[in-house]
C-alpha cells in the first residue's frame, strides 16, 4: 500500500517536472504587505506570542533539545525531514537572514540561500501573516532567542523528491492565495479567521489534501477548508460541516478545549494534544474564543445540538446490555465493564473535562479505526495546561488485552450507544500493536 502510494506520487512529481521544465516557472516572491497597524506595536512580545500561536518551537526543537536549535524528524509521505535551526547562529541557524529574506521563508518557502523549503514547514498557512507579526516574528527570533551553534542533519529524500527544484513547480500550483481577506464586519469574528488561516495553521492537518499534496482549502473560499484530513493514518476531525461533532459544541466548551485539550464532551489526544500543550494554551481567553467564534461562524450551528446530547437521557440499549448483568453477554461487552466502564461509565458519557464522551466521539467513529486503536492499547495523557494544571492519564491495555479481545472491545465501542462506525480487526490490532 505504502509502496503504491510512493509509485503514485512519484508519477504525479515526475509528471509536475516535466510541465515545471516545459513552463519555467518563475520563483515565487511574494511582496511585502502594507503595514495597517503603526510600527510602533512591532515587538518583541509579539513576536514571542505570534510565535507560540504559530507553533515555530514544537517542529523546530527536537525532545530534550535547546529551543530552535532544529533536527527535529517530520514524517511526510516521502520521507524523513528534518526542521532546520532557527536560532540566530550565522553558520547554522538564521543569523545572516534579511527581514526580507526572513518573509521569503514564511511567505513563499524560499531559504536565503534560494533553495526552495519542503511544505512540510506550513508556509502555504504562514502567507497569510501580516506585516506587523513578520516583522516582530523576526525581532523575536533576532533580539531575544539565543544563538546556538547546531548543525542538524541533511534531509535526504528518495528521487525524484530529493530534487528541491520540483518544489517549485508544486509550489506553483499550491500557493494560490497570499492575502488574508477579512470575512465579517464583527472584528473577533475576523480575528479568529486570521488565527485559524494563517499563524495557528488549523488546515495544515485539519484541510483534506489534493492527489498533489497541496492543501485541499487554506480559507474558507474552498468549500473543502477544514472539513477532515488524515495524518499517519489517524483521522483527522471535519471542523465545518453543520453535521461535524464540534459543531454542536457551544463557542466556549470549543474555547475551553482549544485552551485545555477538555471540555465537558471531549478530550484531545496524539497530535492535537501537542498542538494544545505547546501553541494553543498560551493564546489569552479572548483569542481563544475568537478562535471557538469563527468556528461556530464557519458551521453556523444553532448549538442546539450540545444541548439534546446532554438533555437525552433515555438509556439506550447499550447501556441497558450494559447494567443488565446477563452472564451471556457478548465478549466486547464485558471488556468494556471490566476494562473502561469505571471511567467512560455504563452510558458513554463520561464526565464533563476529566473524561471524555464515548457516545458520538469522533475519534471513536472515526473512518480509520487507528486513533482508537492506538489509545486502548498505548493510552493517553492529557497535557498540563496553565488554566488545567492536572495531567490526566489512561493506561494503556496492550499487555492484558488480546488483538482478538482488543478487536472485540473496539467493535462494541463503535457500535454501541449512539455509534455506528465499522467492526474492527483482530489483523488491524496487530499491525498497530
Ligand atoms: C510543522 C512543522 C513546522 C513549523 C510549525 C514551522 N516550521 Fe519552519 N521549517 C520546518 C521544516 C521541516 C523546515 C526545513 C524544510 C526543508 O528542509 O526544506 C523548516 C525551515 C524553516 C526555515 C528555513 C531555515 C533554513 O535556512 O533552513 C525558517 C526560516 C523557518 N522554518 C522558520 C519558521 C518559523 C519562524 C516558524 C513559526 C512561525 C516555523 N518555521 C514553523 C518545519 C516547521
Ligand atoms: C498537527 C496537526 C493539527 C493541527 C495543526 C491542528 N489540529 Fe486539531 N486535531 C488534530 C488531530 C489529529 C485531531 C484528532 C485527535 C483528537 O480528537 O484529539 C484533532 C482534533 C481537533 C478537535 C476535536 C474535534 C472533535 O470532533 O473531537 C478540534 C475542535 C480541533 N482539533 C481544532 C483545531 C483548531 C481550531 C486548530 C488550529 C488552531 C487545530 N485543531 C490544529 C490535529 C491538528
Ligand atoms: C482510569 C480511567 C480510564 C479508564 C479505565 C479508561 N479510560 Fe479512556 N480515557 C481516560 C482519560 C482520562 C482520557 C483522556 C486522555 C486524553 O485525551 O489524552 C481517555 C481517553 C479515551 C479515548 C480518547 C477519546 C478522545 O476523543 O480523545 C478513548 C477512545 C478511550 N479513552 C477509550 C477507552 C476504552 C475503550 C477503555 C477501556 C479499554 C478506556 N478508555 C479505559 C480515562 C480512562
Amino acid at each position: 500500500m505504502k509502496t503504491l502510494m510512493r509509485i503514485v506520487l512519484a508519477l504525479i512529481v515526475l509528471a509536475v517536472l516535466v510541465i515545471a521544465a516545459m513552463l519555467w516557472v518563475p520563483v515565487q516572491h511574494t511582496p511585502s504587505k502594507s503595514l495597517d497597524e503603526p510600527e510602533a506595536v512591532v515587538t518583541v512580545a509579539r513576536g514571542e506570542y505570534i510565535m507560540r500561536a504559530s507553533d515555530c518551537l514544537a517542529c523546530h526543537t527536537t525532545d530534550g533539545g535547546r529551543p530552535f536549535t532544529g533536527g527535529r524528524k517530520i514524517d511526510s509521505p516521502f520521507g524523513i525531514i528534518y526542521s532546520t535551526n532557527i536560532t540566530p547562529d550565522k553558520e547554522t541557524g538564521i543569523g545572516t537572514y534579511s527581514l526580507d529574506e526572513f518573509r521569503a521563508a514564511l511567505y513563499d518557502g524560499l531559504r536565503n540561500d534560494g533553495t526552495h523549503l519542503y511544505p512540510a514547514m506550513p508556509y502555504e498557512n504562514y502567507r497569510f501573516l501580516s506585516e506587523v507579526d513578520v516583522r516582530s516574528l523576526y525581532l523575536y527570533f533576532m533580539q531575544e532567542v539565543p544563538a546556538v551553534h547546531n548543525a542538524v542533519p541533511q534531509t535526504v529524500l528518495v528521487f525524484p523528491f530529493n530534487q528541491r527544484w520540483g518544489v517549485r513547480a508544486w509550489k506553483w500550483l499550491a500557493l494560490q492565495e497570499s492575502e488574508f481577506q477579512s470575512i465579517s464586519f464583527d472584528a473577533q469574528i475576523n480575528r479568529g479567521a486570521y488565527l485559524v488561516q494563517g499563524p495557528a495553521h488549523c488546515a495544515a492537518c485539519h484541510s483534506p489534501r489534493t492527489a498533489l499534496m497541496t492543501q485541499k482549502g487554506v480559507s474558507e473560499k474552498n468549500s473543502a477548508f477544514l472539513t477532515g484530513g488524515e495524518l499517519n493514518g489517524w483521522s483527522v476531525p471535519d471542523l465545518r460541516s453543520k453535521d461535524s461533532v464540534s459543531a454542536m459544541w457551544s463557542t466556549q466548551q470549543m474555547a475551553n478545549y482549544l485552551a485545555t485539550g477538555r471540555n465537558d464532551y471531549a478530550t484531545s489526544v496524539g497530535q492535537m494534544s501537542l498542538v494544545v500543550e505547546h501553541s494553543l494554551q498560551y493564546l489569552t481567553d479572548e483569542d481563544n474564543l475568537a478562535i471557538a467564534a469563527y468556528l461556530t461562524h464557519l458551521s453556523a450551528s444553532s448549538n442546539e445540538g450540545a444541548l439534546s446530547l446532554q438533555e437525552d437521557k433515555t438509556p439506550t440499549q447499550t447501556e441497558r446490555l450494559l447494567t443488565s448483568a446477563d452472564p451471556s453477554m457478548p465478549l466486547g461487552a464485558r471488556l468494556y465493564l471490566d476494562n473502561c466502564g469505571g471511567c467512560h461509565f455504563v452510558d458513554g458519557r463520561g464526565a464533563a473535562e476529566i473524561f471524555p464522551a464515548l457516545d458520538g466521539n469522533t475519534l471513536v467513529n472515526a473512518d480509520s479505526a487507528t486513533g482508537l486503536i492506538h489509545v486502548i492499547l498505548h493510552g493517553a495523557e492529557l497535557p498540563s495546561t496553565t488554566h488545567r494544571p492536572a495531567r490526566l492519564r489512561m493506561q494503556g491495555h496492550a499487555w492484558r488485552l488480546s488483538d482478538e479481545e482488543v478487536a472485540a472491545l473496539a467493535t462494541f465501542v463503535r457500535q454501541g450507544w449512539h455509534n455506528q462506525a465499522t467492526a474492527v480487526s483482530a489483523n488491524a490490532v496487530k499491525l498497530l500493536r
